[in-house]
């Protein structure tokens, strides 16, 4: 999610018990197994743990936010046997950052990606230094078809390219970084990047990107150029006024006022700064899948006890160019109780920030509280923060389903799923906050308690799984890589091409926290199949 704390501080969340008879999907504490339809998985044991500083700058000389989303350049994983018998795990992963530091405002952050060399070696516990290292390579300023950047202010207006839908975009005048009033007026198209996939393994071919404000589908070829986009049903899409209407009510940084739109939310389509957090490629490549942060409007989702029913889009992108909806379900996410909050408005729900497809209808998904961590003023303890299982095998498929796509069409009025539709099944799995795995890293990382730098972050949103065998998973064992989205939240903080400052006005110095956990997948299932890791 994208942080914007005028909006979403208002998200009280403090409280010590997962569990409770009110929440209604599941909720009794710690999974370390768990079967979906006839799968079954397992989690062996957290093996790693590593941040980059969070005053680190990218090649740019700005300041780096790597956790949005994580995908791995397959050919370049190696795993070697180090001569005290431990395993060396590396790789080329390339980083998202969200739309720039934006904890004060929206901003004219050129959207980018980084490249970053990592290595870890797995290690069970006892680990007081990161285990998992990780060096910047690059960094890649992505642009629009004529080659402009994008910016990360946020919409209110659009554009249109050729061989494209029309593409939310914004306006701001000379160089949109603390020199307003001018009359040299840019526009750019707007972008709050969350999700990162590489296609068919390798940055050679190119990459999709998610966003949240259209919520759109992008992609980009090798060098960072825009070359096509995916625009979802009218559900999807924000209308105000019964006019679409990009603005995710994110003010500029300029501008000191609370709110920049009436209404400030859209009456349909994505809620404002919930749109694509979740996207992933089937393991063959040919389909790309993208998974709303939380339900629609129309779809209870404005209020935190009644948005658990969200959407999940599958597009044919084998054609280049041609890419066609085949698919669509409602995704239940989790929920989980929050004392602090009165019964009437519980079970939350617990919002999603990534997926991972394992197959064609199994996925991984984090999903996790808010408000909840290192640098957050409503406490340490977050409540829930899983990485889950949720399979579309028996979900009614609702692509075609004209009233459920049109622009205001529901599923799941006032948050009450319609009759005539199965969502997905949802399986807990892996429990991130599990004080026991975490304290054996890093000399103490820790879940709730003190507010220190080994306080976990309050965001998980990047996933990525490397086969522990290097190359196609042929023992079903994994690593799972986990990263944060800091919010670039530090007091040395650099942006406009490292030409401008910032500090952070609450205070804090984030680091881009990573985790590692080694699990087994069961053997029907082989995501590594079509595109194997290693040379
Ligand atoms: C789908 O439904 C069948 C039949 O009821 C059931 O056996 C199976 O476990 C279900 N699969 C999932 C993933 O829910
Ligand atoms: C399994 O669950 C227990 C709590 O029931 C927890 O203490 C333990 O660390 C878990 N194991 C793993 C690998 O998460
Ligand atoms: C692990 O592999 C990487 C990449 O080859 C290398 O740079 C690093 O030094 C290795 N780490 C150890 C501990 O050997
Ligand atoms: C106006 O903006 C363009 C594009 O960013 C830039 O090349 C040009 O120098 C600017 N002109 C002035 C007067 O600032
Ligand atoms: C929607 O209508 C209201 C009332 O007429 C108006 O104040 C507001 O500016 C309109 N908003 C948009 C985005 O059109």
């Amino acid at each position: 999610m994208t942080m914007y704390r005028l909006v979403l501080g208002a998200l009280a969340l403090s409280a010590t018990v997962v569990g409770s008879p009110l929440a209604t999907s599941y909720s009794d504490g710690v999974v370390n197994t768990t079967t979906c339809g006839s799968y079954s998985y397992s989690y062996d044991s957290m093996v790693g743990y590593g941040f980059l500083a969070g005053n680190a700058v990218d090649n740019y000389g700005d300041t780096i936010g790597f956790g949005s989303s994580i995908t791995l350049e397959r050919p370049s994983v190696k795993v070697t046997t180090l001569a005290d018998g431990s395993k060396n795990v590396s790789a080329i992963v390339y980083n998202l950052p969200d739309r720039g530091w934006n904890t004060e405002g929206t901003t004219n952050f050129e959207p980018r990606i980084y490249k970053f060399e990592i290595a870890f070696q797995p290690k069970s516990g006892g680990s007081f230094k990161p285990n998992l290292q990780w060096r910047l390579v690059d960094t890649l300023i992505l642009t629009d078809p004529y080659g402009n950047p994008l910016t990360g202010y946020d919409c209110d207006t659009k554009l249109r390219f050729p061989n494209m839908p029309h593409i939310p975009a914004a306006t701001f005048e000379n160089n949109g970084w603390y020199d307003f009033g001018g009359q040299n007026i840019s526009v750019r198209v707007c972008f709050d990047a969350e999700t990162l996939n590489v296609i068919d393994g390798s940055i050679e071919n190119g990459f999709w990107i998610s966003d949240e404000y259209g919520p759109y589908l992008y992609r980009f070829n090798s060098r960072g150029m825009m070359v096509e986009a995916i625009r979802p049903p009218e559900a999807f899409i924000p209308y105000r006024n019964g006019t679409e209407s990009f603005s995710a009510d994110s003010p500029r940084i300029d501008t000191g006022v609370d709110d920049d739109i009436t209404p400030s939310d859209p009456d349909s389509g994505r809620s404002n700064n919930q749109g694509f957090e979740g996207g992933t490629l089937s393991p063959d490549g040919k389909y790309i899948y993208a998974l709303l942060q939380s339900a629609t409007v129309q779809d209870g989702g404005l209020k935190k006890y009644t948005n658990s029913y969200s959407r999940m889009v599958k597009y044919d992108i084998s054609t280049p160019g041609e890419s066609e909806l085949v698919g669509e379900w409602v995704v239940k996410l989790p929920t989980f109780y929050n004392p602090d909050s009165s019964a009437k408005k519980n079970p939350r729900t617990a919002a999603q920030s990534e997926i991972y497809a394992l197959s064609e209808s199994q996925f991984f998904v984090i999903a996790r509280d808010s408000g909840k961590g290192h640098g957050q003023s409503d406490g340490t303890e977050s409540l829930y923060r899983h990485i889950d299982v949720f399979d579309i095998t028996n979900a009614t498929d609702i692509h075609s389903i004209d009233e459920y796509n049109v622009a205001t069409g529901a599923v799941a009025p006032g948050g009450v799923l319609v009759d005539g539709i199965t969502s997905a099944t949802l399986c807990p799995f892996l429990d991130v906050n599990v004080n026991s795995q975490l304290n054996k890293f890093g000399g103490g990382l820790h879940n709730g308690g003190e507010q220190n730098w080994e306080l976990l972050n309050e965001k998980w949103e990047g996933m990525v799984l490397i086969p522990a065998d290097g190359k196609s998973g042929s023992d079903d064992k994994y690593y799972v890589i986990i990263t944060s989205d800091d919010d670039f939240m530090t007091q040395q903080g650099f942006v406009n091409f490292g030409k401008n400052t910032y500090r952070d006005s609450a205070g804090y110095n984030l680091d881009n926290q990573a985790l590692v956990f080694e699990i087994t997948l069961p053997s029907s299932l082989k995501p590594f199949k079509d595109f194997p890791a290693g040379s």
